[in-house]
């Protein structure tokens, strides 16, 4: 058997058009949704993401803007740039770009983030309105997950979904969404001892831990969902997910490719999570 391949660009780009015309809505309004970038240093994956991110919102009609901060500006002024836009009217998303170089207290900057313009979901108020079940801004990798699993018809009421990896804003989220799915949820790490006992009982695996070819076949089971959230980078530079895509794709029923997979959707959240917090400003509903 060889797996359907999950076309993260293609889906991607149907949440990015069916999101051209709820802009036109809020354009008849004089609105045009607005996301601004704190970008800090230029450390080149960040510059490719925030690249990405401005090309999408372009697609869309989404204004984005990226504010450049030298990479020893300081604390101070990082958060004094998050405090202008929080009152800037034309600015409906924010989003600091990780990493921030070493010395900022990164989590006092993203909890300073206006709670409804959090587009990347990392305040932990929309964090925790995730475990109530009632999401407000939701973290975009782990809803890019779940948008490309529900876009593809995969069911989640009632399967067991391994998510491995726990971070606050992939791993936990991913959890928490698919259990409010009704999923039956176990969340590993790169740590768990025989991670692949888990493994093999998964009709949907997510891979978020960030170790490159964590997931190999003999741990997958036969016709399994595998979802590769995972971007590493090789040493001759090629990037690679936490799955051995090669191996595990002739037994899985379904896996997402990297690149071409997640990432894309993730970029597609953000540009949806924005056009949102626009419509909650402006008081439109989707
Ligand atoms: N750096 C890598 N991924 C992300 C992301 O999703 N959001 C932010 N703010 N920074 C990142």
């Amino acid at each position: 058997m060889t797996a359907l391949v999950l076309d993260g660009a293609a889906i991607a780009r149907e949440v990015l058009s069916e999101l051209k015309p709820r802009v036109a809505v809020l354009e008849r309004k004089r609105i045009r949704p607005g996301l601004a970038t704190v970008l800090v240093g230029n450390n080149v994956a960040s510059l490719a993401y925030v690249r990405n991110k401005v090309r999408a919102c372009a697609e869309v009609g989404v204004h984005a803007e990226v504010h450049e901060l030298d990479i020893d500006c300081g604390e101070a002024a990082i958060m004094a740039e998050v405090a202008a836009l929080n009152s800037n009217r034309d600015i409906h998303g924010i989003i600091v770009q990780l990493p921030l170089p070493p010395g900022v207290d990164a989590q006092r900057v993203l909890q300073s983030v206006a709670l409804e313009k959090d587009v990347d979901g990392f305040n932990w108020c929309n964090l925790g309105a995730i475990v109530d079940g009632h999401p407000r801004l939701v973290p975009c990798t782990p809803l890019g997950v779940i948008t490309m699993l529900e876009r593809t018809s995969v069911p989640l009421e009632g399967t067991h979904a391994v998510v491995i990896g726990r971070s606050s804003i992939v791993g936990k989220p991913m959890a928490l969404l698919m259990i409010s799915r009704g999923a039956t949820v176990t969340v590993c790490n790169s740590k768990t001892p025989d991670l692949g006992s888990h493994t093999r009982s998964a009709d949907i695996l997510i891979a978020a831990a960030g170790r490159a070819k964590l997931v190999t076949a003999d741990m997958v089971k036969a016709g399994a969902v595998v979802i590769d959230v995972g971007i590493n980078r090789l040493p001759d530079g090629k990037l690679t997910g936490d799955v051995d895509y090669e191996a595990v794709r002739l037994k899985a029923g379904a896996i997402s490719p990297v690149p071409g997979g997640v990432g894309r959707m993730t970029v597609a959240m953000l540009v949806a999570n924005t056009v949102l917090a626009a419509e909650r400003a402006a008081g439109v509903s989707p």
